[in-house]
């Protein structure tokens, strides 16, 4: 175990439009030295300008007896190789999201890092977020009532990626809020996705989440082919409801006063009376404080590098959440044309190993 202020190395592995921000983030903090990784040697160069005081290094390998931590930032398909790497030198390991690209590698990355007694943890961003925080605590206060669906959408023109459909692209975010909310893994999943542009990869995708314990349901909606950046969670209530939307500044968390009552289900003899009424009361917007979600995540891992803690979101976690995308993949989340998932795949036992909400 290490003193609070006592420095660390820390590799970034892959300087492009997510591991900069890691950089940028890492540069802001006392006593962490910072060393950027990239076989791109303009990358290189960049990162230089930018931060002129940190090293700079081609290759993982060349850096790994100098560092004590490493913070995975390459694209998905090769996540499980740096980091298994890094594992094998003895690093802590930070792997961005998702965690790998298979059930089989994201397993023996959480094995490694048990052996190695080192701590490996997953990018889930979001759990950083202090909205999303704000927003879990209203949905276990019971406030908004029993939840009868959650629906999000994460949308957007780009950014394509050339190893990884839609939906291991951007529903990790969404698995990992949602689970996060219901504090509970899906045990089940069903998703349509189409591949619009381009040979490879789905671009747009629905996903189905069950949740048991819950009783309730999330409907995931992700896309890299729409005109408008949509970044929103509803959480829909038997009593009242809920609009986190990320992208508002003043905003982010609406709570709804509203919902709808059935008339007829108990027995109404009325056939042509309104099958329902409304109730509609005040909107409230909550002030959320504004901290930076990567910031807070990434000063969670360098206290979890010094003092040995568990991560909030260990490896473990990404495991998880890698089952639920791999589980999509075999209902056609990777095939080109549209795919039917009428009835939820089970997702496959040794699922949901991990407290959701470690803290
Ligand atoms: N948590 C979030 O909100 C969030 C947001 C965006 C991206 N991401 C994740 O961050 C990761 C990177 O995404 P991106 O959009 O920054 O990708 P990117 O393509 O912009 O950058 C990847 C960089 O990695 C380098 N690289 C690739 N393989 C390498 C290797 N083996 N060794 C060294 N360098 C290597 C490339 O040269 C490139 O500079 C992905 O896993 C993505 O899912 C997370």
């Amino acid at each position: 175990m290490r003193s609070p202020g006592e420095g660390v190395h820390v590799a970034v592995v892959g300087y492009g439009y997510w591991g900069s921000k890691h950089v940028r983030v890492l540069c802001s903090m006392p006593s962490v030295a910072v060393t950027v990784v990239d076989e791109h040697t303009g990358r290189l160069a960049e990162a230089l300008s930018r931060h002129p005081g940190i090293r700079v290094a081609e290759h993982v390998h060349d850096v790994l007896d100098d560092v004590d931590a490493v913070v995975v930032a390459t694209p998905p398909g090769s996540h499980a190789a740096v980091a298994l790497a890094a594992l094998d030198a003895g690093c802590h390991v930070l792997v961005e999201k998702p965690l790998t690209t298979t059930v089989p590698d994201a397993e023996t990355l959480v094995d490694r890092a048990r052996r190695a007694d080192v701590r490996l943890m997953v990018g889930n961003t979001f759990e950083y977020n202090p909205a999303v925080a704000r927003l879990r605590e209203i949905v276990r206060s019971g406030v908004l009532g029993r939840i009868l669906y959650i629906d999000t959408a994460r949308l957007s023109l780009g950014r394509y990626q050339s190893d990884v459909n839609v939906v291991w692209d951007l529903a990790p975010h969404d698995i990992s809020i949602v689970s996060y909310l219901l504090d509970e893994m899906p045990a089940a999943t069903a998703v349509w996705a189409q591949r619009n542009i381009g040979r490879r990869h789905a671009d747009i995708a629905y996903l189905r989440l069950s949740f048991e314990r819950s009783r309730t349901q999330a409907f995931v909606h992700v896309s890299w082919l729409d005109p408008n950046k949509v970044r929103r969670v509803t959480v829909v209530g038997d009593r009242k409801m809920a609009v986190y939307n990320d992208l508002s500044d003043t905003e982010r968390i609406r709570i709804y006063d509203a919902g709808v009552d059935s008339t007829t289900l108990d027995g109404s003899p009325e056939a042509h009376a309104m099958p329902v009424t409304y109730r509609t009361g005040d909107i409230t917007s909550l002030a959320v404080p504004y901290s930076e979600p990567l910031l807070v995540q990434d000063q969670h891992f360098l206290s979890c590098v010094r003092t040995g803690e568990t991560p909030r979101t260990p490896g473990s976690r990404g495991l998880d959440i890698v089952r639920v995308l791999a589980t999509a993949d075999d209902m056609g989340g990777s095939w080109p044309m549209v795919s039917g998932g009428f009835v939820p795949a089970p997702i496959a036992p040794g699922s949901a190993t991990t407290p959701v909400a470690a803290s």
